[in-house]
């Protein structure tokens, strides 16, 4: 379906929910775009760990600001995923940025001030002509807060830690259960504190527990919450 006037929809939520996969399903049938922005977070996360701007342990708030004017991220579609794959500096790294590494120190890395205000200003240009669907943190209280279109996504979070653990297992990761677990609790507990822009339900926004629902379920959720409204954009 291709609606005449399109809308932003703003899919916000915890980690691991599975706000991309309902993200990706909603933008392909309404052919629209879908944006990741935890993938561009993500992104200045992994750049931070290979120039050694996270190192030991420790994360040079400093050091990781001076790199972003070197970063340039970037999005390609890829019609085998249906989804773009994300580049920095032209080098495709889609597969690098969900270890569990990454994982550990992207919440620190989302929460500097300035990492937040050039994402920020990337994804509201990527928005500027509507016709997207994009998942975060904040992109219906911050990026967006006038998005036509609002879904909060929470799900329970030992089912959401069996989700993460059996990706990475499928990819090989050699991870434990446990430290999954605590991955997914410790990010939510960032995610929902930090001082800029934390996670937090808009007041428009309409909540979804996915925890028991599969893709088609949560569509037909989608379709009785939003069809009306989808409907009139036509
Ligand atoms: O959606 P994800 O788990 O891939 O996101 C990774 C991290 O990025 C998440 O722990 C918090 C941060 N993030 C954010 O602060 N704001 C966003 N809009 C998206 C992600």
């Amino acid at each position: 379906m291709n609606s005449n006037r399109k809308i932003v929809i703003a899919l916000d939520g915890f980690s691991s929910c599975g706000k991309s996969t309902f993200a990706k399903a909603i933008a392909s049938r309404l052919g629209y775009i879908f944006i990741d922005t935890g993938a561009m977070y993500r992104a200045v996360t992994l750049h931070a760990l290979q120039i050694g701007a996270i190192a030991g342990g420790v994360v040079d708030e400093e050091a990781i600001v001076r790199s972003l004017d070197d970063i340039a991220i970037t999005f390609r579609f890829n019609p085998l995923r249906g989804a773009s794959d994300i580049y920095v500096n032209g080098e495709l790294v889609e597969g690098k940025i969900r270890t569990i590494e990454v994982s550990n120190f992207v919440s620190a890395v989302s929460s500097i001030r300035e990492v937040r205000e050039k994402l920020v200003a990337m994804q509201q240009e990527m928005g500027r002509s509507r016709g997207v669907v994009m998942d975060g943190r904040d992109i219906g209280t911050v990026v967006f807060p006038d998005a036509e279109l609002k879904i909060y996504m929470t799900a329970d979070a030992r089912v959401r830690a069996e989700r993460r653990y059996a990706e990475l297992q499928a990819k090989g990761d050699n991870v434990s259960f446990d430290e999954v677990l605590e991955n997914v609790i410790s990010r939510d507990k960032a995610d929902m504190s930090r001082k800029i822009s934390p996670l937090r339900q808009a007041e428009d926004a309409i909540v979804l527990d996915n925890s028991y629902m599969t893709v088609e379920e949560q569509m037909a959720w989608f379709d009785r919450e939003f069809g009306r409204v989808i409907a009139s954009l036509q």
